[in-house]
């Protein structure tokens, strides 16, 4: 059996020896090295150049590295019939919660006004209403949703969630499916995006999206949108235009329509923009490669593949 690895922007030959360690008489490669396409048999995979799979002819299955398997699947060297397992880790659940509760405790703290402020130098009292007066609405009540409003539910903030299935979820009000999402958004001051790329939420942080938000929430000022999914779900230019006409009072966004974010962005510029380069929740090599050697050795045992994606939801 040979594993592949194929990782951009990770350590490619690290995790290599990682997994080369972990699952000792197996073949473990790395793009640089000399193997054989007939006996790969798992790629573990990261942004997938479009030939990725080619000559691969017996692959079992292909394990994501990322939570999000939009790349994969849009990839058009992928063998349609072998199933994708994703990354789901505590760890990786974690560092977006952190990701999540940092932002979402900054805006509701006016920190956008105060940072303006300072650099007038400007001494203007105003006190931050308790967490519970404002409303974070969570798009998505996956593994990451979930557990970010576990965690915000401590500090106090009301809650809402959007998924596409109904659920109950303790001291949360749940909203399901398109004809809900009008009333979801409504209510919401802080809206936290955590959905998967899929063709129904492509583009569905656009200006509309936006204007539905709740008006004169926290600080009176508008709503706020905060997006650690996929830049594939904003449209940039509505997000300047509604952050132009208060629309939204701020955004923090993690993930872009082009990444890394060109250098004539106008989001780059604004002082109501808080920028991070695709880094709200990594997957980290320790748990990553004792997660997939688990998973390769149980599938070899004839167990199930865990966490796999359904071809026909897209996620
Ligand atoms: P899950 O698959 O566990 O959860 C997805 C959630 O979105 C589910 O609740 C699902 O509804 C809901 N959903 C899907 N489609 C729709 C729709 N059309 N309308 C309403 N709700 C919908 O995903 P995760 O929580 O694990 O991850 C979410 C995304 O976060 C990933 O796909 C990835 O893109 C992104 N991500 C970003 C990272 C970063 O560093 N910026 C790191 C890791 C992940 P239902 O429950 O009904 O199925
Ligand atoms: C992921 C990511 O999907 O890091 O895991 O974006």
């Amino acid at each position: 059996m040979t594993l592949l690895l194929h990782l951009a922007d990770f350590n490619e030959r690290r995790w290599a020896d990682g997994f080369a360690a972990a699952l000792p008489g197996r073949k473990v490669v790395t793009r640089a090295d000399s193997y054989d396409p007939d006996e790969v048999e798992y790629i573990f995979i990261w942004k997938p150049k479009p030939d990725a799979f080619e000559g691969l002819t017996k692959l079992k299955a292909i394990l994501s590295l990322g939570a999000g398997v939009d790349a994969l699947l849009r990839n058009p060297s992928r063998p349609v019939d072998v199933p994708i397992a994703r990354f789901m880790d505590e760890d990786l659940t974690q560092r977006m919660s952190d990701y999540v509760v940092s932002q979402v405790t900054m805006h509701q703290r006016l920190m956008t006004r105060f940072k303006r402020d300072q650099a007038k130098r400007q001494w203007r009292q105003l006190y931050p209403a308790p967490a519970w007066d404002a409303t974070v609405g969570i798009m998505g009540l996956g593994a990451l949703g979930l557990d970010a409003i576990r965690h915000l539910k401590v500090f106090g903030y009301k809650l809402r969630g959007w998924s596409r299935s109904a659920k109950q979820i303790e001291g949360v009000e749940v909203f399901t499916g398109t004809e809900q999402l009008e009333a979801f958004l409504s209510g919401t001051d802080i809206l936290v995006n955590l959905l998967p790329l899929t063709a129904e939420t492509q583009g569905i942080l656009n200006y509309e999206t936006f204007s539905k938000l709740k008006r004169g929430g926290i600080d009176n000022e508008g709503p706020v949108v905060i997006n650690a999914a996929r830049g594939g779900h904003q449209k940039e230019a509505d997000i300047v235009r509604a952050l132009n006409d208060g629309t939204l009072k701020a955004a923090s966004l993690d993930v872009f329509e082009v990444e890394p974010l060109p250098q004539d962005s106008p989001l780059w510029e604004m002082d109501n923009v808080y920028i991070t380069p695709h880094i709200a929740a990594a997957s980290s090599e320790r748990t990553g490669v004792a997660y997939f050697s688990k998973v390769i050795r149980d599938h070899e045992a004839g167990l199930p593949l865990p966490n796999v994606i359904d071809f026909k939801r897209g996620y």
